[in-house]
């Protein structure tokens, strides 16, 4: 029989983290799964519960700044990634303290480890579009500029070259994705798609930032973990990735579209004050990962409605994190428009 192959998932107990855990177990066999989670207020260890009594998975509650936890998560790990971040733009706006941390002191913790590994095979470091910084026009190739206009993704571009630079030195086994807007189950309810659904079903408005012209490209994480997948085996070292689905919208569109499958009518937009620097467009070419065969599963109007019946069939999952949320989420974040 052959040897099983051992992964480390930092974040596992966050929403792509968990999804990429589900997908793991759904798809392989012969894996042992490790999930190092420090278990922030965005974690719920209601999603790793299908694995509390499996043989092939372990739960570390740590943080991947600590080196000797990470010693410990890492040790006899051939695939690591890096889901564990800091990643609320508008918290990073206000605190952008923790984000230098975590996104790039803490990825740089997880290479030094897995660089002391034997028979190491891949890291993958999550990054994001943010990086590039905002493109009206087009979509970003990865030899695009990167031009990253708020704390997050200034720390995400931090991490992603630190990684970078391990392959370049150190000849670790490095590739990076950046990818668009995820949404599904088991997002966090402060991120504007599980925020609506979760604001709707209890009668409030949803607070819309500025007129709602923002246009992002929104992926379905299942797609997303197919992607990490796909580059376990087929991508290349030192190589960057995008991500994303071609399904764009603005958050005006993208509100209308929640309103209607909820059953709600329009009177329950409420716009607010926008965010600082806010970036206007992301867009994404994605040519480079589907030469290596990604192909996307789910465009929006399937993947939207999968998303609402999700949060509809699962209120004992969100309402615990939503009661402890901070209120200015709920409301507009930036608080009233001026
Ligand atoms: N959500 C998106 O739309 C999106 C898009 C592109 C990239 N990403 C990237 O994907 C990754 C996961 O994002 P998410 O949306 O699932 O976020 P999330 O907040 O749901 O999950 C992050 C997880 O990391 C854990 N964590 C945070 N700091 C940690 C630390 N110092 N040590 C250990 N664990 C820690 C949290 O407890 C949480 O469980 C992040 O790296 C993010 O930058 C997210």
């Amino acid at each position: 029989m052959s040897k099983k192959i051992k992964y480390l998932i930092t974040g596992g107990a966050g929403f792509i983290g968990s999804n990429f855990v589900h997908y793991l177990f759904r798809k392989h066999k012969n894996i042992h799964v490790c999930v190092l989670d420090k278990l922030g207020y965005s974690a719920s260890l209601a999603n790793l519960k299908p694995y509390q009594d499996c043989k092939d998975f372990e739960f570390i509650k740590g943080d991947i700044c600590d080196d000797k936890v990470v010693a410990k998560a890492m040790a006899g790990r051939q695939v690591v990634i890096n889901f564990a971040a800091e990643v609320a733009v508008d918290r990073s706006i206000d605190d952008p303290q923790s984000f230098l941390k975590t996104d790039i002191f803490g990825v740089y913790t997880l290479l030094e480890e897995a660089r002391k590994q034997k028979n190491f095979k891949k890291f993958i470091q999550i990054s994001t579009d943010e990086v590039y910084g905002q493109i009206l026009k087009g979509s970003f190739k990865e030899n695009s500029e990167t031009l990253p206009r708020n704390p997050y993704a200034a720390s995400k571009l931090g991490g992603e070259r630190i990684a970078y630079s391990f392959f370049k030195t150190y000849n670790l086994p490095v590739v990076i994705t950046r990818a668009a807007n995820n949404y599904g189950p088991a997002a966090y309810p402060e991120k504007v798609i599980p925020l609506f659904i979760t604001n709707l079903s209890d009668g409030l408005a949803v607070p819309v930032y500025g007129q709602g012209k923002q246009m992002r490209d929104w992926l379905y994480v299942e797609d997303h973990c197919t992607a990490i997948d796909l580059l376990i085996k087929k991508g290349q070292d030192g190589e960057v990735y995008n991500v994303g689905a071609g399904e764009e919208c603005t958050n005006i569109e993208l509100t209308r579209r929640i309103l209607k499958l909820m059953g709600k009518d329009q009177s329950l937009i409420n716009f607010v004050a926008d965010r600082p620097g806010h970036d206007f467009r992301y867009s994404l070419d994605c040519s480079k990962l589907k030469k290596l065969g990604w192909k996307q599963k789910y465009n929006l109007t399937d993947g939207l409605k999968l998303t609402v019946d999700w949060y509809k069939n699962n209120e004992a999952w969100w309402r615990p994190l939503k009661k402890n949320l901070d209120q200015r989420f709920v409301s507009g974040f930036w608080g009233e428009k001026k």
